[in-house]
């Protein structure tokens, strides 16, 4: 359709066709009929029922570090290191949700979701990491909750968004040692007995792809510093088997019915053409790539590639351990933003090759979050084959935008809308197609503590003045809001 033919135009025109044609129906009536039909065809639905959410995680809101006895996390004390963060700040403040959570409430509640996913801060609940509780770290999650069920959303939470209790760190050395896997299943257990009569479905560990190979692998995360690949492979070894502690754990001490799951980045491939052959190679590639976690979590084994690739450098496990990890879950997050392997089918014995990215790819406000919508249809899909998924939630999805403010005291955030508007159309397609997403969590409520990039990049569709601590919804607030209105995109 040329530019200076509009929809209308077109359906004006069209009826005005087919009236002649047909010469019994009127125009007016030939162009009713048009223009509905072509309205019928314009919008992607989503399910009925269709679950919508938010996100935001403990370190990067809450603040109050030092409050109700909370002990200090491994994310304290990486970011008052000189030099870890890009803007020199901490999580110290944050966004204060700690005192404004009935404000952030509100906000979650403006945008009509029916879901929040938050996490817990461990050490909030166990200061000394392990042994004796603290009831006010508990009191905190409660009036949270509490809030969120008189508001009509329904509580998701993470156990662990990687705020690490610094002692564990300390005396065990944190994720490299087996007794933080002990330690976790005791911490999941002492939440759900108290949590599951109103939180029903938990997150246990955000992100193992990402921090375990940026705290330990690459050293750039907390807790650092880098290690060797062997001790590598074994602390996210040692974060599987948290995984699969605390589902059991869950299982034993929360309410039936308490469903349980891992919220994972997975190493997401594309097939560069979608041909059925590049099709399967990314099938192969996304096993193989998300072997250490995903896959031993959904498999209850490390593949043989995996385990080949890694030779002297396996972790070592035993076959009881490998059953615990490999306990079955209710679902399956995951948090999908960039593409990360563009896979095409190879005679290599993998069966696929990773493409070089030009240096012209396109790329958000954060250089690492790579445009290409195609990724939240293609990981669901080939994740949902590969290990006979029946649920899974997107329980990450975002970009952060540069979001000034205009003259008029708006943030006309354009490219997130662009960026969702994108996204959601491929993740309705999927839908669409049959691959069983069930809930959408976008990343992120309000801007907030983004890790080492501090209050630098801004992933809210609230804006978030760190000063005055005043909210203020973005244009993307706006169009969120209608998606989950309409329950749809577009009209
Ligand atoms: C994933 C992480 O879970 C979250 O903490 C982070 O802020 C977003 N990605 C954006 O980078």
């Amino acid at each position: 359709m040329s530019a200076d033919v509009s929809r209308r135009d077109f359906a004006r025109l069209a009826g005005a066709a087919l009236g002649a044609a047909a010469g019994a129906k009127s125009t007016a009536a030939a162009e009713n009929e048009t223009a509905a039909s072509a309205d019928r065809h314009a919008p992607a639905p989503f399910p009925k029922g269709f679950l919508w959410g938010t996100a935001t995680s403990s370190y990067q809101i809450e603040g109050a570090v030092d409050e109700d006895g909370r002990g200090k996390s491994i994310w304290d004390i990486f970011s008052h290191t000189p030099g870890k963060i890009e803007d020199g700040s901490t999580g110290d403040r944050a966004n204060e949700h700690y005192h404004r959570y009935k404000e952030d409430v509100a906000l979650i509640k403006a945008l009509g979701v029916k879901a929040y996913r938050f996490s817990i801060a461990w050490p909030r609940m166990f200061p000394d990491g392990s042994g004796q509780p603290n009831p006010k770290g508990l009191d905190f999650y409660n009036r949270l909750v509490d809030e969120l069920l008189a508001n009509g959303i329904e509580p998701y939470a993470t156990l662990y968004h990687w705020d690490l209790p610094q002692v564990l760190q300390d005396r065990v050395g944190g994720w490299r040692s087996s007794d933080t896997s002990k330690a976790f299943a005791d911490y999941a257990a002492y939440v759900a007995a108290r949590l599951t009569d109103r939180v029903k479905t938990i997150f246990t560990v955000n992100e193992v792809g990402r921090f375990v190979n940026f705290g330990y692998g690459w050293g750039i995360d907390a807790p650092g510093p880098k290690l060797p690949a062997a001790q590598l492979n074994q602390a996210r070894h040692h974060v599987a088997l948290a995984h699969g502690f605390a589902v059991q754990a869950i299982r034993a001490s929360g309410r039936a019915g308490t469903r349980v799951g891992a919220a994972e980045n997975i190493a997401a491939c594309v097939p560069a053409i979608a041909t059925p052959e590049n099709i399967r190679a990314a099938e192969i590639a996304t096993r193989e790539l998300n072997a250490g976690f995903l896959g031993v979590v959904l498999e209850g084994k490390y593949t043989d590639g995996f385990l080949a690739y890694a030779g002297a450098d396996a972790p070592k496990f035993t076959p009881e351990e490998l059953k615990i990890i490999g306990t079955p879950n209710d679902f399956v997050g995951l948090n999908i933003y960039a593409p990360q392997y563009y896979v095409t089918a190879s005679d290599r014995a993998s069966g696929f090759r990773v493409l070089p990215f030009p240096a012209s790819f396109p790329h958000m406000n954060s250089e690492w979050l790579r445009v290409g919508p195609e990724v939240i249809y293609w990981a669901p899909r080939l994740a949902a084959k590969i290990w006979n998924i029946e649920t899974i939630y997107i329980s990450e999805n975002g970009t952060s935008s540069e979001d000034k403010i205009s003259a008029d005291g708006q943030v006309y955030d354009l490219d997130r809308i662009m960026f969702l508007r994108n996204y959601l159309t491929q993740m309705q397609r999927a839908i669409a197609e049959g691959v069983p997403i069930r809930g959408y969590f976008l990343w992120s409520l309000m801007d907030n503590f983004e890790w080492i990039f501090g209050y630098g990049k801004r992933f809210g569709v609230y804006r978030v003045d760190f000063e005055t601590q005043a909210r203020v919804p973005k244009l993307s607030a706006a169009f969120y809001r209608d998606v989950v209105a309409r329950n749809a995109i577009g009209v």
